[in-house]
C-alpha cells in the first residue's frame, strides 16, 4: 500500500540546521566570530561526541568507577572525569585556536603551546561525575574568552582571570536521555540535539527563553542547618508556595530542567563551605552568562555573578541562578538581612 500524501510528508520532514551550519551563519552575523572562533566551537563539539560515546558505553568498557586519585579540590576523580579531561584538552590543543585552558581536573593553567591563538577556555570536562555509575545525566561546561596578553607570547593567568562579563561564548553539553549542546555567544541561547546515527548536532531549540518564574527549587536541602538565614527563609517561602523540590546532583542537568520549565537552583555558602562549592570560572560564570542571555539571573546572594573579578583559577562562589522573578525574590531575603557574602 503506498503512503498517503500526509504520511509521505512526515517521512520527508527536514531534519534542520546542523551546529556547523549555524556556527557559519553566526560567523557572518558577528564581526568577532572569525574562522578561528568557529573552529574552536567545532573542536568542542567533536570532543563532546567522543565523550558522549564513552559515557554511553561506560558500563561495558570498564570506565565507570573511581580512578583512585583525588583532584585539586580533594574530590575523588572518576575514570570518566579523566577520560573527558583528556578528550577536551587534546581536541583544544590540536585544534590550535586556544592558547591556554583552565580545567577543573588540572591544578595549573594549561599552556597549549599555541602562542598565536586568540582564545582561552575554562572547562568542567565532566560535571555531576558522582552520577556516572548510576546512569544519571552528566554534563560538560565551558567558557571562552579572548586572551588579553599579546598574541605570539606565552599565556599568563591574566588571560583566564577575566570578569564574567568578558566571556565571548559559553555553553554546556548535557549527556542525558538525549545529548544536547546549549550555547550562547552573546546573542541569545540556542539548543542543539545530537543525532547519534548521523553524528551531528541539530538546532532543536532556537532562541531559548527561560520562563520568568516557575515552581521548582533545587538545592541540597540536607545542608539546611549550615545555610545562612536568608537561604533558610527563602526555602521556607518555597515550602509556603508549594514549590516542587528537584535536585539531581548534576548542576548541568538541574540547570537545564529549570531553564526549560522555570525554576531556581541554589548552591549557597554554608558554615561547611563559606564560599559555596561551585567553581567560578567553569561552573558559575558560563551558566550565569547563559542564563542572562536566556532572560534569567545569577547572583551570589546580592551581587551579580558576572561582575566577579576572579583571583584564582579554582575559586568558588555561592550561586543562586534561574528564573528572574524567583532570583529577585531570593535576593530580597539577603537584602532584608543585610548579609554580605
Ligand atoms: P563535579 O562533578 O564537576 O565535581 O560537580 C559536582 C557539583 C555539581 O554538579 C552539583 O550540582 C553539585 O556538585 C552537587 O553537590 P552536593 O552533592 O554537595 O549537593
Ligand atoms: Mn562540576
Ligand atoms: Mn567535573
Amino acid at each position: 500500500m503506498s503512503p498517503s500524501q500526509g504520511q509521505f510528508e512526515q517521512l520527508i520532514l527536514p531534519i534542520g540546521t546542523t551546529l556547523d551550519r549555524f556556527i557559519n551563519t553566526q560567523q557572518n552575523n558577528f564581526p568577532f566570530a572569525r574562522g578561528e572562533f568557529s573552529q574552536l566551537l567545532r573542536d568542542i563539539a567533536i570532543a563532546s561526541k567522543i565523550v558522549n560515546r564513552e559515557i554511553n558505553r561506560a558500563g561495558l568498557a570498564n570506565i565507570s568507577g573511581s580512578y583512585g586519585a583525588q583532584n585539586n579540590h580533594g574530590e575523588d576523580q572518576q575514570k570518566l572525569d579523566m577520560v573527558a579531561n583528556v578528550r577536551f584538552i587534546r581536541a583544544l590543543k590540536n585544534g590550535g585556536e586556544v592558547c591556554a585552558i583552565a580545567s577543573e581536573e588540572d591544578e595549573e593553567l594549561i599552556d597549549t603551546g599555541n602562542y598565536n591563538a586568540k582564545y582561552v577556555v575554562a572547562i568542567d570536562p565532566l560535571d555531576g561525575s558522582s552520577n556516572i555509575d548510576v546512569n544519571v545525566a552528566v554534563g560538560t561546561i565551558f567558557s571562552i574568552y579572548r586572551r588579553v596578553s599579546p598574541a605570539g607570547s606565552p599565556p599568563g593567568p591574566e588571560d583566564i582571570l577575566q570578569k564574567g562579563t568578558q566571556q565571548v561564548a559559553a555553553g554546556y553539553i548535557l549527556y542525558g536521555s538525549s545529548t544536547m549542546m546549549v550555547l550562547t555567544s552573546g546573542a541569545g541561547v540556542d539548543g542543539f540535539t545530537y543525532e547519534p546515527s548521523l553524528g551531528e548536532y541539530y538546532l532543536s531549540h532556537p532562541n531559548m527563553r527561560m520562563p520568568k518564574t516557575g515552581k521548582i527549587y533545587s538545592i541540597n536541602e540536607s545542608s539546611y542547618s549550615t545555610f545562612p538565614k536568608p537561604i533558610k527563609d527563602y526555602i521556607q517561602y518555597c515550602h509556603d508556595e508549594n514549590y516542587s523540590a528537584r535536585y539531581i546532583g548534576s548542576f548541568v542537568a538541574d540547570f537545564h530542567r529549570n531553564l526549560l520549565k522555570g525554576g531556581i537552583f541554589m548552591y549557597p555558602q554554608s558554615t561547611k563551605s563559606p564560599q559555596g562549592k561551585l567553581r567560578l570560572l567553569y561552573e558559575c560564570f558560563p551558566l550565569a552568562f547563559l542564563v542572562e542571555q536566556a532572560g534569567g539571573m545569577a547572583i551570589d546572594g546580592d551581587k551579580r555573578i558576572l561582575d566577579y573579578e576572579p583571583e584564582r583559577l579554582h575559586q568558588r562562589a555561592p550561586l543562586i541562578i534561574g528564573s528572574s522573578e524567583m532570583v529577585k525574590t531570593a535576593r530580597k531575603y539577603f537584602l532584608l538581612d543585610h548579609v554580605r557574602v
